[in-house]
């Protein structure tokens, strides 16, 4: 039986960009397991991103750089080829809705019929369900805030791209 603390998880993403949801994951494994590779990836669903890839590789960095055996690189390729390159023992995703567990099952049969590697899910912190890549893009992209929903690294960068948030903010300071 190996000591759940030797582990080394894989934590795929595209993270366009890294929000609070994924750091809470992040942190999570770190706990459970001992060591994250946090992969930076592409999607080919999502062909048109938001952040280079480079970036969202320092900024993850940034986020995460309080966090012991925690790390981020930039994968080419598939998940299951990070999973070997790393020796991560399996890959990790967070799961917040019953639609996210559709496609990640289906990932995740996938990926264990390639190489034999296996997928835990881990349920999102039941405050943090809501918040996804895709709106927060949208809403920066809008001028709406978004400084609530992700790391202050990635709030700076996003107001350095967008300009600071102009409204919504329901009279906050
Ligand atoms: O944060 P995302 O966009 O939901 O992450 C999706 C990601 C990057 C994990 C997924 O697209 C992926 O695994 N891409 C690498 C290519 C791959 O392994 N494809 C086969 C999937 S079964």
């Amino acid at each position: 039986m190996t000591d759940s603390s030797s582990l080394i998880a894989l934590y795929p993403g595209s993270f366009d960009p890294f929000h609070n949801g994924h750091l809470a994951v992040v942190t999570e494994v770190a706990e459970l397991f001992g060591n994250v590779v946090v992969a930076v990836m592409h999607n080919p669903d999502k062909p048109s991103g938001l952040i280079p890839l480079v970036d969202r590789v320092q900024l993850a960095r940034r986020c995460t750089e309080h966090l012991a055996g925690v790390r981020v690189e930039a994968f080419p390729g598939l998940a299951v080829q990070a999973a070997a390159a790393t020796g991560a023992n399996f890959i990790v995703k967070g799961l917040r809705t019953p639609g996210d567990f559709e496609v990640e099952q289906q990932m995740a049969h996938t990926n264990r019929s390639v190489t034999g590697i296996r997928t835990v899910y881990l349920p999102s912190r039941a405050d943090q369900a809501f918040i996804s890549s895709r709106f927060i893009r949208e809403i920066a992209q809008n001028g709406g805030r978004i400084d609530h929903l992700v790391p202050e690294p990635v709030s700076v960068a996003l107001a350095g791209i967008f300009g600071k948030p102009s409204g919504g903010d329901k009279g906050r300071s």
